[in-house]
């Protein structure tokens, strides 16, 4: 290529999952039988209704035109109807939620409005990888806050005051990222984390990004928003998706919730960059959003019929894990004897056509984990257990 690239581009790696699933479809043409447990790509369907809503709608004649930027009223009241039964959150479906394409779409969009080149962006690492790589691609200063299993991976507070500190006031830290249910720890969201993200928000005057694609997933109390904590509204935004929780991950449904102010702001960005989503789409997500609890709930027991297969899985590797996990994944430490993630992963890929996720690639501090997930049928987990057996 003889056109120089852009500083971001040069710095900016392909994200992991895209290089190593080319890798999986190069075994898998060449004829190996890969057991993908790498992603978490659910496999199950979503609900009957929300398909009849989609086919139904694509016959109309109104529905194939460029729709509202901010989605339609529809879908709008859809997700508040939704925040209300799920976490009793009360959100006005006109001015307080932002449809976007898959919650991934949000994490760029609050960073382009809010961020300034060289400002503070607190990204936890361990964590999702867009936040990391989204906060450079801005040219934003990435100031990392550890997140350790010896405190349960949760914020270490004060670390994060002094973190603060280090800022220029030219430059001060300004968007602070979290995620709980945790990818890929699986820590779950308890109130008191998210009473105390909210004060830290106010008392430094950052702006609390929380991403909730996980809540409804192997939750073991009922899910949080942080929305719902009192001072929540001045300082924080919740990004939140259909993907895991309705098992419409390629649809790309997801949603901004927040105060009418950083709702117009990033709409401001937004109207700029794409021009909203297919009508027939955005109908059929909110027939999804009115899935009953019970739809939930049996969705949530294949998950956890899945569970028992993976655990023999890891116990066969001899790694380590907590039983209390919640989300799609299952979080694991390597025993001593397991010489790097890197050589285990492409160990299983290439001898036993397995494929799982290194935990170096949610921060170095992943070094001695790997993460599972759930979105295999049960019986091909078991084969896969079967396959490590037969090569001990
Ligand atoms: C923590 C976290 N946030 C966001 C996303 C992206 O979700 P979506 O499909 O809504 O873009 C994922 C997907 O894996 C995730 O794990």
């Amino acid at each position: 290529m003889i056109i120089p690239l852009a500083h971001r581009a040069n710095q900016t790696q392909e994200y992991y999952f895209s290089v190593k699933l080319a890798e999986v479809r190069r075994l898998q043409a060449a004829g190996h039988d890969v057991i993908n447990m790498g992603i978490g790509n659910p496999d199950l369907m979503p609900s009957p209704n929300t398909l009849d809503a989609l086919t139904t709608s694509a016959r109309q004649p109104s529905a194939h035109g460029y729709q509202p930027y901010k989605g339609t009223p529809a879908l709008r009241q859809g997700i508040a109807r939704f925040y209300n039964h799920t976490y009793g959150v009360t959100l006005d479906a006109e001015t307080e939620i932002l449809p976007l394409i898959g919650s991934k779409e949000g994490i760029t969009h609050l960073s382009l409005t809010f961020l300034n080149d060289g400002d503070g962006v607190l990204v936890p690492e361990l964590g999702y990888p867009a936040y990391r790589a989204v906060s450079q691609m801005v040219g934003a200063r990435v100031l990392e806050y550890p997140l350790l299993e010896h405190d349960g991976w949760q914020p270490d507070w004060n670390a994060m005051t002094d973190l603060l500190a280090e800022s220029p006031a030219s430059n001060p830290t300004r968007i602070i990222w979290l995620n709980y249910p945790h990818m890929p720890t699986g820590a779950p969201a308890t109130r008191a984390l998210f009473e105390r993200a909210v004060r830290f928000a106010h008392d430094h005057r950052v702006l609390l990004c929380h991403d909730n694609p996980y809540s409804l997933i192997l939750n073991k109390k009922p899910p949080i928003s942080l929305l719902s904590v009192d001072g929540a509204n001045e300082v924080a935004v919740e990004l939140n998706s259909l993907s895991k929780s309705h098992n419409m991950a390629g649809w790309r449904i997801g949603w901004m919730a927040g105060a009418k102010a950083y709702v117009d702001a990033v709409l401001t960005i937004k109207s700029n960059v794409d021009s909203g989503q297919f009508r027939p789409l955005m109908d059929a997500a909110a027939e999804a959003l009115t899935n009953p609890d019970d739809w939930h709930h049996d969705r949530n027991a294949i998950y956890q019929d899945r569970l028992e297969a993976v655990h023999a899985f890891l116990d066969t590797l001899g790694c380590t894990y907590a039983t209390d996990q919640e989300g799609l994944f299952i979080w694991a430490k390597l025993p001593n004897s397991v010489e790097s993630a890197e050589t285990l992963v492409d160990d299983l890929l290439y001898k036993q056509h397995v494929f799982i996720a290194p935990g170096f690639i949610f921060g170095p501090k992943g070094n001695r984990y790997i993460r599972i997930s759930l979105c295999m049928p049960k019986e091909r987990i078991w084969e896969a257990v079967n396959r490590l057996k037969l090569a001990n």
